[in-house]
């Protein structure tokens, strides 16, 4: 006879590769992005930038110091410039087609636009790889940056967007409507069952940022939240 289990709905929450697999290769690197997709990512998360010539380059913080052997910001060097940089003393600054590319849409590729002025230039490299066989629907568009969202969705009425906030995730709610968003990307510590039972049904998805622990894992299982944004994708 049929039983419950039979139905049982699996939940599998998506393993989603922070800046690739920081905690194993050098974060936003053409090296973390590979070794996510062979850690079978189905997301992997990127940051970038629109430098000096408006190249988009990958890279988490708008100062060089902290990962490369450069100085200053990264917006005020053209591509050629950060090129001849060291990140962590071996790997380069990647553009975000090296990073398209490496992917080859082998996972989804979750593109945050962390610098101004961002949406444009993103959304004009998606269209050219969709000339090439790639779809919107192997892009996530996230951002602190609303404003850069809302430019997004003028470009791409399709694409999925997620909205990323660092305080409370439910308070995003209207705003994620507001662009036609598929989720809200909260801090991991602010999630609990009441905000994230709102979100859900507000019909978004929820994929924290950004949980590294066993036991956090383990919480956000908890709550069923869609995916997991984390530094090592083997513990999703
Ligand atoms: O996209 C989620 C997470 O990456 C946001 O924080 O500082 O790691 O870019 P951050
Ligand atoms: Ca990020």
């Amino acid at each position: 006879s049929m039983t419950a289990t039979a139905f049982a709905q699996e939940y599998n929450p998506l393993r989603i590769g922070h800046r690739g697999a920081m905690g194993h290769i050098t974060e936003n690197t053409v090296e973390s992005i590979k070794k996510a997709v062979e850690m079978n990512c189905d997301v992997i998360e990127i940051d970038v930038f629109t430098v000096k010539d408006g190249f988009l380059m990958v890279h988490h913080d708008d100062k060089l110091e902290r990962l490369t052997n450069g100085k200053g910001k990264i917006e005020d060097y053209t591509k050629a410039e950060l090129k001849k940089l060291l990140v962590t003393e071996k790997y380069s600054i990647p553009t975000l087609e090296e990073i398209i590319d490496a992917i080859d849409r082998k996972a989804v590729l979750n593109i945050e636009l962390k610098g101004a002025k961002t949406a444009e230039p993103t959304a004009k490299v998606i269209e050219a790889y969709k000339k090439k066989g790639w779809t919107d629907a192997d892009f996530i568009i996230s951002s602190f940056k609303w404003d850069e969202l809302e430019i997004m969705r003028k470009n791409n009425n399709n694409i999925d967007i997620a909205v990323l906030t660092g305080s409370e995730p439910a308070d995003a709610i209207e705003f994620a409507h507001k662009v036609k968003a598929v989720a809200i990307n909260p801090y991991y510590k602010t999630l609990n069952q009441e905000n994230v039972s709102k979100i859900k049904q507000a019909n978004l998805k929820i994929y924290p940022y950004t949980a590294n622990e066993p036991k956090d894992i383990e919480h956000l299982k908890e709550l069923k939240v869609d995916g997991i944004i984390t530094n090592f994708p083997e513990r999703i």
